[in-house]
């Protein structure tokens, strides 16, 4: 096994070849199971899915989603909550029913969380597992928000953001102690059962990581090494990200 590597002149392209793969997935079964990231990286690929939506009739009517993760602690209207990313660059756009969006919430009180998180597992498995999963990557190697030392068979459940991943969301809460120390997300056991992996990852930011990644031991310090022993998964990336490879 061995991950498929995409070294794409653009971001554009990228973002337009994964796209399209969903596209021919959604026409070929129209009721596929699609894994969602959030963050910057797969922004691109939601607007070409909302442009294919409009532009050549893609329906999201029978499609079923589950997003990989959501801060705790925050309002749902929180404008950097994920609930309102993904319909502020997704949903809103296109014509998914409600229901068939799931996003873990963002306030699950402490005693609710193993059933909760028990449940989403549950409900992922009932809906016939996650055909295609778009991943980002964290600059510690986190996919979702599997932080450092998280085992390869890891369910969904609440984690403790790593210092970096807090850094690295602080501009966009306005300071650091803004940034949710917590999260719920998907493990990477979750994960790694989808039918098919897409990371991308772009930029001169994340070209060590995706070295470790791709090229580094599969360790538990870096989850998305564990993406080394996934049947389907491609790395799609720009020159910049693969520039140490
Ligand atoms: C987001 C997620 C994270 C991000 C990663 C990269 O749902 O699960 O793993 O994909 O933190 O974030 P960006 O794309 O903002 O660099």
């Amino acid at each position: 096994m061995s991950i498929t590597l995409h070294i794409h002149a653009t971001r554009e392209t990228a973002n337009k070849k994964v796209a399209r793969e969903i596209a021919e997935l959604i026409r070929a079964k129209p009721h596929a199971v699609l894994g969602l990231a959030t963050g910057s990286t797969p922004i691109g690929v939601y607007e070409e899915l909302v442009r294919l939506h409009h532009q050549e009739g893609l329906s999201f009517r029978q499609v079923c989603t589950f997003n990989l993760d959501e801060y705790q602690g925050i309002d749902l209207s929180h404008p950097e909550s994920y609930w309102n990313f993904m319909h502020r660059h997704l949903f809103d756009h296109i014509d998914i029913p409600a229901a068939n969006i799931h996003i873990p919430g963002t306030r699950v009180p402490s005693l609710e969380l193993a059933d909760y998180c028990k449940r989403y597992e549950e409900l992922i498995t009932v809906h016939g597992g996650i055909d295609y999963q778009i991943l980002g990557i964290g600059r510690t190697g986190h996919i979702g928000f599997n932080e450092p030392g998280s085992p390869p068979d890891c369910r969904t459940r609440r984690i403790l953001l790593d210092q970096l991943t807090r850094e690295d969301a602080a501009p966009a809460f306005g300071d650091l102690d803004h940034v949710p120390t917590h999260a719920i997300t998907m493990g990477c056991g979750t994960i790694m059962e989808a039918r098919h992996i897409a990371l991308l990852a772009f930029g001169t930011a994340k070209a060590a990581i995706v070295r470790k990644a791709l090229r580094g031991p599969v360790s538990s310090q870096i989850s998305a090494s564990y993406l080394q022993n996934h049947e389907h998964t491609s790395f799609h990336l720009d020159h910049e990200s693969a520039s140490l490879l």
